[in-house]
């Protein structure tokens, strides 16, 4: 096993409860995710439509490491049997993948339908389920039909009933098997570096702007999926449908300073609550958000704030529309206040909040944005609880990356899994918040978007080089199948 990890990994409010004599609860959800442009391939295959991830990795420039592409990725697409000896290995109870809208409707709308894509996801669905594997869907995770990115993608609403006709189809297609739903996955992430800063497809740069109105568009697309799944499907299929959001924890840069105090709240403001306040509380942005936006709108000379208003109509229709929390969960940031001086609209700018990575924390080796804090999860766990009446949560995503080439034993990165299961089972038992399950991100290394085949996160090692690119099993994923099959963490030495 590794050395002993570094003090700063262990939860500063750490009490004598040993949280590896605990086990976790009964039908706890062990899960994997992975999304279909990071593993699939098959761009092209069986009438597929290109998706915005297509064009943006075919467009030459220097957006992507080594200009890879997920033209192949894992080739899960053939290779699904191959996957499933994965999930089967790990034991696990539950999987989370993503379909590939584009697969399944090639130009985004519901005119045609590529019953080929609909005979690959019935495949995984079905034998997932004669594998006693509950399947978990995400209906949109980052790749956007091309199509509908033409005609002004997340911008917009034209998109929010293509979502609807979209999600539909899904429920209708798999919804007498599959029972929870995730409809997009990270928005802030599509919002923030899709629409604003455009580092990610469909890579457009409109600072101060983009984000708020892309997001504007997939809260109402969320929304009236939600409701579709409400009104025609739930009495007869009796699923769960919510959107999986990110969010760093925040911790004020000097703990005395009321000022940095604000910095770090706002932090969470302009990322989770942006949307979990909409959505689980109120159906409308933070106050905070509003304010800040609405202000410094104003002094840039705008005649009204760059942050869309939902109607009073939209607001009852999107209030309540989660059945339960879905949370991915990567790091935590050390945040400073600092003065904007208004003179570019950004929603940087906006936040008025600077990070800043404690040089104490270890950074998985794969990310340099990804200090290792776990306690920070607990922290976050009991702010949802605190913040969003007490929800039933499901982790959906949490990882550790590695960098190419990537040593199959990756006990550091176990101690890392182990130590945020330690936090998981403190919010559980110490904190009272409703953890039902937790979900490694991710299943396979895969095509980690612009760090392209150079960042693996997977529990099983591809080797992209070899034509019939291998899964072999990292240490931690022989480690993740004992905790499985224990339902809790166990000693090394047991
Ligand atoms: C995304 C994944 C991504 C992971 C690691 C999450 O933001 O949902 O697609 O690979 O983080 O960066």
């Amino acid at each position: 096993m590794a050395s002993a990890p570094p003090v700063a990994l262990t939860s500063p409010d750490y009490c004598n409860w040993n949280p590896e004599d605990a086990s976790f609860p009964e039908q706890f959800a062990w899960g994997a995710s992975t999304a279909a442009y990071q593993i699939e391939g098959g761009w092209n295959a069986d009438g597929k439509g290109p998706s915005t991830w297509d064009t943006f990795t075919h467009q030459a420039g220097d957006r992507v490491f080594e200009n890879q592409t997920g033209d192949v990725a894992c080739s899960s697409y053939t290779l699904w049997e191959e996957d499933l000896k994965c999930i089967k290995q790990l034991g696990l109870t539950h999987y989370r993948f993503s379909l590939s809208w584009s697969r399944l409707l090639p130009d985004g709308t519901t005119g045609f339908i590529n019953q080929k894509g609909v005979d690959y996801y019935d495949k995984m669905i079905d034998s997932l389920l004669a594998n006693g594997v509950t399947p978990m869907v995400t209906l949109y995770h980052f790749d956007l039909p091309q199509s509908l990115e033409d005609r002004g993608g997340w911008r917009s609403s034209a998109t929010v009933e293509a979502f609807e006709a979209y999600a539909q189809f899904c429920f209708r297609t798999f919804g007498d098997r599959v029972k929870l739903w995730i409809t997009i996955n990270e928005p802030y992430v599509v919002a923030e570096l899709g629409y604003e800063k455009g580092t990610m497809a469909p890579g457009v740069k409109a600072p101060g702007t983009g984000a708020y109105l892309s997001a504007h568009n997939m809260i109402k697309a969320h929304a009236s999926a939600w409701h579709a799944y409400d009104k025609l499907f739930r009495k007869q299929h009796g699923g769960l449908v919510s959107i999986a959001l990110n969010s760093d924890w925040a911790e004020p840069f000097h703990p005395n300073s009321p000022a940095d105090h604000e910095a770090a709240k706002r932090h969470i403001g302009f990322c989770l609550d942006w949307f979990a306040t909409p959505i689980f509380l109120n159906g409308d942005y933070p106050a905070i958000m509003k304010s800040k936006i609405s202000a410094m709108s104003k002094k840039q000379g705008y005649s009204s704030s760059r942050l869309p208003e939902f109607t009073e109509e939209e607001k009852m229709t999107i209030k309540g529309t989660a059945d339960f929390f879905s949370l991915n969960y990567y790091t935590t940031r050390k945040i400073k206040n600092q003065d904007s001086s208004c003179s570019q609209p950004s929603t940087t700018e906006d936040k008025e909040a600077e990070e800043v990575t404690d040089p104490s924390w270890p950074v998985a080796t794969g990310s340099s944005w990804l200090a290792v804090v776990p306690w920070g999860l607990r922290h976050l766990l009991k702010y949802i609880k605190d913040t969003y009446n007490h929800p039933i949560i499901y982790i959906t995503e949490n990882g550790f990356s590695q960098s190419d080439p990537a040593p199959l034993d990756d006990s550091q990165r176990w101690e890392y899994f182990r130590l945020t299961l330690q936090e998981i089972l403190k919010a559980i038992y110490i904190d009272s918040v409703q953890v039902r399950g937790y979900f490694v991100w991710s299943l396979l290394d895969n095509f980690e978007w612009s760090c392209g085949y150079s960042s693996r996160f997977g529990l099983f090692h591809v080797d992209f080089e070899n034509a019939a690119l291998p899964r072999v099993p990292y240490r931690s994923a022989i480690e993740y199948a004992r905790v499985i099959a224990n339902n809790k963490l166990m000693n090394s030495h047991e």
